[in-house]
């Protein structure tokens, strides 16, 4: 690991399938990310049991998240790719930092509020006490930043706030993660409906481009995106669906939206969507071949998992044994 540099904390889901706006806004500046920070990148698949998960399903997920981080492009051996679950430290502060939060507080959170009413049949505990646990994962490592999407501030935000309560009772025990907010990752709309990010649990299965959907899946979906009648590449508010394309294009061939609408410059939308789609295929064709290659090789993903796993458990316990003292818990006899 690179000691000495500042701790920086994330996490994924292993739920639905990843989508071009998963790797574009956030695992493609994980990757760049490891370069500056200590990485913690976690399948937090602990959080996923919120929601009713079938097992074989949730494990098999799980391990294909963890293999794409590194297929992404994540060092294992630089940073830490490992599962929540196989460390339970997180569930163990997780307790603790509990009787540190309000109801009140979690009463506000709109994400339960969201999921109370989508899954209204279900509204268990620990989907209340959600960012308890997203709390518990970031000041276990002591993260100094925490790269999240918009949908995720306000999690960090009580986490700030759990964690200064704490240190005014005990001193200063967690670092107060910051929320990263370096070159924002591209925000990715549905092909179908560009006012709605894309996302996994669409179910317009044309309004998202999955990961693994194979070159002609790509280039078809993008000829049936959802644009406008102006019939002019430009990138403009009242052009939300072109807008989105656009992004997409310049988040895969880093042109910015100008050099964009000078190329495409009297130019049809037939045209455009086809080099929108071209660009998203040069960038997940060799994403989808490492994948494929790294999933052939058991030996070396369960070393890493086992590894990492390891890692992870030393620096959440180094935590962990410290707030324990702090809250009153008996040493341990050696
Ligand atoms: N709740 C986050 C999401 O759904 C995932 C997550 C869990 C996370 N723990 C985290 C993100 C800690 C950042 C830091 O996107």
């Amino acid at each position: 690991m690179l000691d000495g540099n500042k701790v920086l904390f994330s996490g994924m889901q292993a739920t639905g399938n990843l989508t071009l706006g998963n790797y574009l806004g956030a695992l493609k500046n994980w990757v760049t990310l490891c370069d500056e920070y200590q990485c913690f990148y976690s399948v937090v698949d602990l959080h996923s049991i919120t929601v009713r998960q079938d097992p074989a399903e949730l494990r098999k997920r799980a391990r294909n998240l963890l293999t794409l981080y590194i297929a992404a492009g994540i060092d294992p051996e630089k940073n830490c790719l490992y599962y929540q679950s196989h460390v339970p430290g997180h569930a163990e502060l997780a307790w603790i930092l509990n009787c540190f939060t309000y109801m009140g507080e979690l009463n506000r959170m709109t994400q339960f509020k969201d999921k109370a009413a989508k899954h209204a049949d279900n509204i268990n505990a620990g989907l209340f006490t959600y960012p308890v646990l997203m709390a518990a994962d970031i000041l276990l490592y002591q993260a100094d930043v925490v790269p999240v999407g918009k949908d995720q501030l306000q999690h960090l935000e009580i986490t700030r706030d759990i964690a200064q309560r704490f240190n005014a009772i005990y001193g200063d025990v967690f670092t107060v993660p910051e929320p990263y907010i370096g070159k924002a990752g591209a925000k990715i709309m549905s092909l179908q409906n560009p006012e709605k990010k894309m996302s996994k649990s669409d179910e317009n299965p044309n309004g998202s481009i999955y990961l693994m959907d194979d070159p002609d899946t790509i280039i078809r979906k993008f000829k049936r995106a959802v644009t406008d009648s102006e019939a002019a590449v430009r990138y403009r508010e009242e052009q939300p669906g072109i807008r989105n394309l656009i992004d997409i294009y310049c988040a895969c061939t880093g042109k910015t939206p100008e050099e964009t609408e000078r190329e495409f410059d009297g130019r049809g939308y037939g045209d455009f969507k086809m080099a929108v789609g071209e660009s998203v295929v040069a960038v997940l064709k060799p994403l989808q071949e490492r994948y494929e290659a790294l999933g052939k090789n058991k030996d070396y993903i369960d070393k890493v998992i086992k590894e990492n796993g390891e890692k992870a458990a030393y620096f959440a316990n180094k935590t962990l044994r410290k707030v324990q003292k702090k809250v009153g818990f008996p040493e341990r006899v050696r």
